[in-house]
């Protein structure tokens, strides 16, 4: 907003094209202003579906983060008043509400319209008519407040604010703020002002090039912060809720949902708690589960994994079981997040923010929790004898220090990332292996946008390989011993077709160095634990690679750190 106004420069594509064309913001001066990255999801990602959006009267502009349910119905309704809409957006159904509601008063307008939508939004709204004041409110999608000196911002996530002020407010669903350049208010759902605590937001790279890289060197603290709360003498404890010995038994299945990393963690998960607990584990894709008509009822335990708390897929899977009477745990990094407030018990991963959009500590202190819940699970119903337990809980305790043995003894992982990486890759593995080769072919396609594929090691023969060529590069996790021989076997299967072979084993797998033409080594652990060690020289793999490319490794192109939209 300038002295003439609301000006609206919108453009497809990177933010640098947007950059380009103001000159890096100098050809729109002003001094307030909002603007969104778009997700698609109403309209194909052109300049008039960008944000922002603007009334008819040109006096509201709005961007919003999430997606209206009801826009068809309000578009119907609002183009029967004599609005006219320029875009395919559901968005623009807002800002013409705003218009239709505003008498003056623009608090009460937002009011009025935030009371007509449906669905999930974060908004932020600019009026001709308040130059210096800015609204915002939300509903089923993150906002956060950020306090400058003499300055004040809003975003849907905390690391859009970290390089402007380190004090932040995170808005409650209903809540409005209105924000100038020296004060911030907040209001309750009826109007009412409220006092919200304000968050000191303390993260810093550390000396490290890219948070990536400082959150992966992070993963034995961040582990140890999962694990140490609930490792009392040799004995498990769950925080604020038990699980007792009548409930476990009366589950018959136990389904994990989640997107992404958190699926498979997820997948890792399962085959620790089916082998220690002999319950039937599904691990679902929350984007399917939640139109899946889920087979869940009071007998299922449904644990549902996000690191951010605010995956609009997560949490859709997760109100569908509910509904059908499941029991929900969640597993969460963010305090206090959507999911965590809807899970009937949450069980913390205490990773502590996680900047890098690429999930890393993420990811193993996801792990951690699932062992945990595994062993405890397991002890509850009787299935392990008192000294494997207390063995399986001395392992668990030493994850954090095998991880520093895992980070310090894979030096050699940049020059391996030059040589493995200069076209696209497949990853293999059995069993808890094929969890982990998962992982590390994602790691790989986000941030080094090279093209890789994991397979379940013995699919190979089902059709894949007759793509393996001359030279190309297959990533090999062979930290099972009881499968690592029939592994090996693909290995040389694949060798004898050209490709090169980098392999994954526990030191002093001797078998493995005379088949692989490299081999990373990580410390020996029982096999259900694995993934979470195995998983780091992969991470590193993918970072050097991105590194090597000149790549964005904590912001990839086309991702977010949270999808809260469908
Ligand atoms: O916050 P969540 O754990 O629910 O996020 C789930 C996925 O979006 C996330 O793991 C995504 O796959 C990451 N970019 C992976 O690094």
């Amino acid at each position: 907003m300038g002295a003439e106004g609301i000006r609206v420069e919108k453009v497809s594509g990177r933010i640098a094209r947007l950059c380009e064309k103001t000159a890096n913001g100098a050809s729109v001066p002003g001094s307030t202003g909002i603007g969104h990255t778009r997700w698609a999801t109403h309209g194909a990602p052109t300049d008039i579906n960008a944000h922002p959006h603007l009334s008819n009267d040109g006096r509201f502009a709005i961007v919003h983060n999430g997606i209206i349910e009801n826009y068809l119905a309000l578009r119907e309704e609002l183009i029967a008043d004599g609005y006219v809409f320029r875009s395919e957006t559901d968005t623009e159904t807002i800002v013409h509400l705003l218009e239709k509601y505003y008498d003056g008063d623009i608090k009460t307008a937002v009011m009025k319209t935030a009371a007509r939508l449906e669905g999930s939004y974060a908004l932020g709204i600019l009026c001709a008519d308040a130059p210096d004041t800015l609204y915002a409110v939300r509903q089923a999608s993150p906002l956060i407040l950020g306090i400058g000196v003499g300055e004040n911002y809003f975003a849907s996530d905390v690391t859009a604010l970290v390089a402007h002020t380190k004090n932040v407010i995170y808005l409650e669903d209903g809540e409005i703020a209105m924000l100038t350049p020296k004060s911030i208010q907040v209001f309750d759902c009826t109007g009412k002002l409220i006092q919200k605590p304000i968050s000191r937001v303390t993260w810093r790279k550390g000396g490290y090039e890219h948070f990536m890289l400082k959150e992966i060197m992070e993963q034995p603290a961040a582990v140890k912060a999962a694990l140490a709360p609930r490792l009392h003498d040799g004995e498990i404890r769950l925080d604020d809720f038990e699980l007792s010995a009548e409930k476990l038994r009366s589950v018959n299945k136990i389904v994990i949902t989640a997107c992404g990393s958190a699926y498979y963690a997820g997948c890792s998960g399962r085959y620790a708690i089916e082998k220690l607990c002999r319950i039937p584990v599904q691990v679902e894709l929350a984007s399917e589960l939640r139109y899946g008509e889920p087979m869940v009822d009071e007998h299922t335990l449904v644990l549902v994994l996000s690191q951010s708390g605010e995956t609009a897929d997560t949490i859709a899977a997760l109100k569908e079981c509910r509904e059908r009477g499941a029991t929900i745990i969640g597993i969460v990094n963010v305090v206090g997040s959507t999911i965590a407030k809807l899970a009937d018990h949450t069980l913390y991963t205490w990773a502590g923010p996680e900047i890098a959009v690429a999930t890393t500590k993420g990811y193993t202190t996801q792990l951690a929790v699932l062992y945990l819940f595994a062993l405890y699970a397991a002890e509850k119903l009787g299935r392990l004898q008192k000294a494997e337990y207390s063995a399986l809980v001395h392992s668990l305790k030493m994850l954090p220090k095998r991880l520093q043995e895992t980070i310090d003894m894979n030096y050699q992982i940049p020059a391996l990332a030059g040589r493995y990486t200069s076209q696209s890759l497949f990853f293999i593995g059995r069993n808890t292996d094929y969890a982990v080769a998962l992982e590390g072919a994602l790691k790989m396609k986000e941030i080094s946008y090279l093209h890789a594929e994991s397979y379940a090691a013995g699919e190979l023969k089902h059709g894949t390989i007759a793509l393996i060529d001359e030279g190309q590069p297959v990533i090999a996790v062979c930290c099972n011993e009881a499968l690592c021989d029939k592994t090996l076997s693909n290995i040389v299967e694949v060798k004898a077709r050209g490709a090169k072979v980098l392999a994954l084993a526990f030191r002093g797998n001797r078998k493995i160095v005379s088949q692989a033409d490299d081999v990373i080594f990580i410390p020996r652990i029982e096999t259900i634990f694995s993934a979470a060690l195995a998983v780091v020289p992969l991470q590193l793999l993918a970072y050097y690679a991105a590194k090597e490319k000149g790549c964005d490794i904590d912001k990839p192109k086309n991702l977010a750190k949270s999808v809260t939209v469908e």
